[in-house]
């Protein structure tokens, strides 16, 4: 396989989060080269023929095609977004056991063919298969990420945004946390426009805490109502994977909640949680540690017992 000249991205999965992670990557371009690799070939090659077909409208060009694990050697990122996806009422958690299988024979082809880049995984339940593709690489933990609660923060973010009628960019919180029903906000890192949330509902009436805790309830539980609704999510986490990489590939030093390995930050240890970290193009720089309430220390302790209980059957 050719050196490729720039960035290349290796995608593992092209269903529905794959193949709109690709479609957002063109859109935006952020990278040189995207390879495609699915057990659904026809599929795969069919996505790359309709990518291909959008490139004259994209603002940048992305060399996209087909291919196999062989081209993960060159790839600065592999993407795996492959696996069962949760169906109504499921839990992220109860794919567990069907995607750790999946995942054992996708990590040991990528790193027997030689890949020695930063894997972004994104299948759920994210924070477990984040941290079996850990153990299964044998790679340091700072290139091996998850997209952890970076879609849980850009929801809250949103509806933060609505509730307060600003642009959701100029919103600022985490959601953090197991990226699923233990989840939790850190409503003392919100703020819009510098002035804390906490503060605004002190000095008017018109916002409240019970109003905040209906809008984390909406957005813990967003997947549920689109997989009801249209039977997968996929758009928000393919910007979301899209985001990450730009951060990875452009050298951001970007701070983003994803799923990160914690070795004694916020009093946690050999779990893979949802945490703000720094990303550059070595992957997780730092992990940083938010000043969190008592409440939200218990509340955190608990998700990462959750992932922990999850994990100790495969791993412990
Ligand atoms: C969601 C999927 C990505 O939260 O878990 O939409």
């Amino acid at each position: 396989m050719s050196k490729p000249k720039g960035n290349r991205i290796a995608l593992i999965g092209t269903g529905f989060v794959g193949s709109s992670y690709a479609f957002a990557l063109l859109n935006q371009g952020v990278a040189d080269e995207l390879v495609m690799i699915d057990v659904n070939e026809e599929k795969a090659k069919g996505d790359v023929l309709d990518l291909n077909h959008g490139k004259v409208f994209a603002a940048n060009p992305l060399a996209i095609r087909f291919g196999t694990y062989e081209d993960c050697r060159d790839a600065d990122i592999v993407v795996i977004c492959a696996g069962a996806n949760q169906k109504p009422g499921e839990t992220r958690l109860q794919l567990v056991e069907k995607n750790l299988k999946i995942f054992h024979s996708i990590v040991t082809q990528v790193v027997s063919n030689g890949f020695d880049g930063i894997f972004l995984v994104a299948t759920n339940p994210v924070d477990v298969l984040t941290y079996a593709t850990w153990k299964y690489s044998g790679f340091p933990k700072e290139r091996v990420i998850g997209s952890g609660t970076i879609l849980d923060t850009a929801r809250f973010r949103f509806l933060l945004g609505e509730y307060f009628q600003v642009a959701p960019q100029n919103v600022h919180g985490y959601i953090i946390g197991e990226h699923g029903d233990s989840e939790l906000p850190v409503y003392s890192s919100v703020d819009v426009g510098g002035v804390s949330v906490m503060k605004m509902i002190e000095q008017n009436n018109k916002y409240s805490q019970q109003d905040l805790d209906d809008i984390f309830v909406n957005v813990r539980d967003a997947a549920y109502q689109i997989i009801n609704s249209k039977g997968a999510t996929y758009y928000g986490i393919a910007m979301g994977l899209v985001r990450i990489t730009k951060a990875l590939l452009h050298n951001e030093n970007s701070i983003l909640t994803v799923s990160a390995l914690l070795e004694g930050e916020y009093g946690e240890d050999d779990v893979y949680i949802g945490v703000p970290a720094i990303l550059n193009r070595n992957g997780i720089r730092e992990v940083i540690e938010l000043d969190l309430s008592t409440h939200e220390k218990e509340l955190f302790h608990k998700s990462a017992n959750t992932l922990k209980e999850t994990l100790a059957p495969h791993f412990m």
